[in-house]
């Protein structure tokens, strides 16, 4: 694990749609495997409750998911809340934050618990505080229970107080990393519009403003190294294609890409409007795997980075995902054997998602699972092709969680 960029460690979840308690061990480069309907998307959501929270509110994002109703766990138990705990690392610092949130009279909701808890050490220079010192607060139903920084803004109960306690040195960190997590389900349709002018700060979850992330790219040095990344692997996944760059069409940007083609002088040239799906898709990918969200580094997490491309991308779209989990956490969901058909997958970067009885798993694979793969008598795509990817059985005390 790499303590040079921001990474979750551990995601606990309770009552979360289909995951009535989860506790997931991450690395910097984590495969989610399972069938449809497993509930891989439901526990990259979570991630994404916390993101979308964070920068907005906890409100919006609520009520973007349709209220607490739907994101809460159905069940005959009727969970009344649901909760989520991450654990995480940094430079030169670790942590735990987490909250829990229960409905409230009149079809509201409110958080009856949050806690964040800092430990710097190493250099610790990102928050400016000294190594072995700590910094944390707790929120019980609204009230500031314990804090050990002063200035801490007022909590409300409809609130995450880390949303407002980022203006504090010692949670800033904590705050970017956890705001900066992306979840990417790249939407081939959305990039191929024309879109309003962005500041291309970060890419939206359907790619929308791919154009805007790939100009602001071009004006770092660092950015145009990230770049130059995207378009070799693009060159390896998509054959012809040689870059690609925002063009700006009557007060709107779209990608432009460049294409070699045998006999002609010079590349030719399409806007998105004319590529094909797996090139739109692959190149939102690959910026969501190298561009810095926000300026900075967080955890990416991408849905079926696969999804529209020819089986012999697989290679170099692996080869991407683990170069970028160099600099940052990522996260993929995957339903392909020939991405997985590799000797390059250590088996402790799978994840197996199960759904029995409504009820999600998500574990590290199980013995058997774990041992063919570490014996090499097989490869991951072959275990998944044969459905062998399986969860390692839950504790008794995270059964017990469950109800
Ligand atoms: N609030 C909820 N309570 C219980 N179950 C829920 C809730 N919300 C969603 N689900 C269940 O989760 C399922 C969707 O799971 P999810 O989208 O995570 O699947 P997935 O593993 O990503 O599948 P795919 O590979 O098809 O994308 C729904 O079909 C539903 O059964
Ligand atoms: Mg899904």
């Amino acid at each position: 694990m790499h303590d040079d960029y921001f990474s979750l460690t551990r995601v606990r979840l309770r009552q979360y749609r289909s995951i009535a308690a989860a506790d997931v061990e991450l690395s910097g480069l984590v495969f989610l495997v399972g069938p449809n309907g497993a509930g891989k998307s439901n526990f990259l959501d979570a991630l994404r409750l916390v993101s979308e929270s964070l920068r907005t509110s906890l409100a919006d994002a609520l009520d973007a998911r349709g209220g607490l109703a739907e994101v809460r766990r159905k069940s005959t138990g009727h969970p009344s809340r649901f909760g989520v705990e991450l654990e995480f690392r940094g430079p030169g610092f670790e942590g735990a934050y987490g909250f829990q949130v229960a409905g409230a009279r009149g079809g509201g909701f409110r958080v009856v618990r949050e806690e964040c808890g800092i430990r710097f050490g190493g250099t610790g220079k990102s928050a400016g505080k000294e190594p072995g010192t700590a910094a944390g607060f707790r929120v019980d139903d609204g009230q500031l229970t314990s804090a050990t920084e002063r200035g801490l803004p007022a909590a409300d109960p409809r609130r995450l107080l880390l949303a407002d306690a980022a203006k504090l040195k010692a949670f800033r960190p904590v705050y970017e990393g956890l705001a900066g997590i992306g979840v990417l389900n790249l939407d081939p349709q959305a990039m191929r519009r024309p879109a309003a002018p962005d500041a291309g700060r970060s890419l939206q979850r359907d790619g929308a403003n791919i154009a805007g992330v790939l100009h602001r790219m071009g004006r770092s040095a660092a950015g145009r190294e990230d770049k130059i990344r995207v378009e070799s692997y693009l060159r390896q996944m998509v054959p012809g294609v040689r870059g690609a760059a925002r063009r700006t069409q009557g007060g709107r940007e779209t990608v432009e890409f460049t294409q070699d083609v045998p006999g002609a002088k010079n590349p030719w040239r399409f806007t998105a409007q004319s590529v094909s799906d797996g090139t739109l898709r692959a190149l939102g990918v690959l910026v969501g795997l190298f561009s810095a969200p926000g300026d900075r580094y967080s955890t990416v997490a991408i849905e079926e980075p696969e999804t529209a491309l020819h089986p012999t991308a697989s290679g170099p779209l692996l080869a991407a995902l683990r170069d970028a989990s160099l600099r940052r956490q990522v996260i993929a969901t995957s339903h392909s054997a020939d991405l997985l058909e590799s000797e390059d997958i250590d088996p402790a970067e799978l994840r197996a998602v199960r759904c029995t009885d409504g009820q999600t798993v998500i574990g590290a694979l199980d013995d058997p699972g774990m041992y063919t793969l570490r014996a090499q008598l097989a490869l991951p795509g072959q275990l998944l092709r044969t459905d062998q990817l399986l969860p390692r059985p839950v504790s008794a005390e995270l059964e017990a969680e469950s109800r």
